[in-house]
């Protein structure tokens, strides 16, 4: 699936720290990258600003099928995620877009319109894919797979902090509740629930600095892809 390009998933629950690290080795590597959880939360917010039903499948369907999107960065090298034209960076990054992303994420014919899209990532010289289903559904044949994961009180906390430094108020307890409430729909959802692919190396971050699990991630590629 992943064709001559190579491809390095990394898979894991939210909070895992699987953004950073992704984000960090496709840079060090000079890859692509895909953000998998953005086009889901993107989808979710576009439904909302279009009043969809919350159980209307098919018109979600057609709204991931449509999604108008444009990934940039900033000239300090700062992401910018464009739906429709508007900057919703921030929007799309909240508790509530989180949630409402792993909702619209356990419908098929959502997870099916956004298949070819999530594909189309893999261009020269490389990608990092970064999700929940990306060494499972979307690239089975990659390189590289990796699962990260942490404690759920490590991914909360890390999660606290994370929302702390951006200025949000948010109790840890409460966050402890929702992060575990959606490891439990996405994992058990019928289409692509988040298991690690029967090939990934799993990795446990739950007391590993980031730079070690980059150099360890870095490591994996380079003795498989060269
Ligand atoms: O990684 P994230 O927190 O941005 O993902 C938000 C939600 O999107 C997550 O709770 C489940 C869903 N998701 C998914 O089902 N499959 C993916 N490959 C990525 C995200």
């Amino acid at each position: 699936m992943s064709g001559a390009v190579p491809v390095l998933t990394i898979d894991g629950p939210s909070g895992s720290g699987k953004g950073t690290i992704a984000r960090r080795v496709a840079e060090r590597l000079g890859w692509h990258l895909l953000d998998s959880g953005a086009l889901y939360r993107l989808v979710a917010l576009a439904a909302r600003n279009s009043d969809l039903e919350s159980t209307d499948e098919a018109a979600h369907a057609r709204c991931a099928a449509g999604l108008d999107v444009r990934f940039s960065s900033t000239p300090a090298g700062d992401e910018q995620i464009w739906l429709k034209g508007q900057d919703v960076t921030a929007a799309i990054r909240t508790e509530r877009a989180g949630d409402d992303a792993s909702r619209v994420a356990v419908m098929p014919s959502v997870r099916a319109a956004l298949l070819e899209r999530q594909r189309a990532f893999a261009q020269p010289p490389g990608l990092v894919a970064d999700g929940r289903d990306m060494g499972t559904v979307i690239f089975p044949d990659a390189e590289v797979k990796i699962f990260l994961t942490a404690s759920p009180e490590e991914r909360a906390r890390r999660r606290h902090k994370q929302l702390k430094d951006k200025g949000l108020d948010v109790s840890l307890a409460a966050l402890s509740r929702e992060i575990a409430e959606r490891d439990r729909r996405d994992s058990s959802r019928a289409v692509a629930p988040l298991v690690p692919a029967s090939d990934a190396l799993i990795l446990d971050s739950t007391v590993m600095p980031i730079d070690d699990v980059v150099d360890q991630v870095l490591a994996v590629v380079r003795q498989r892809v060269g």
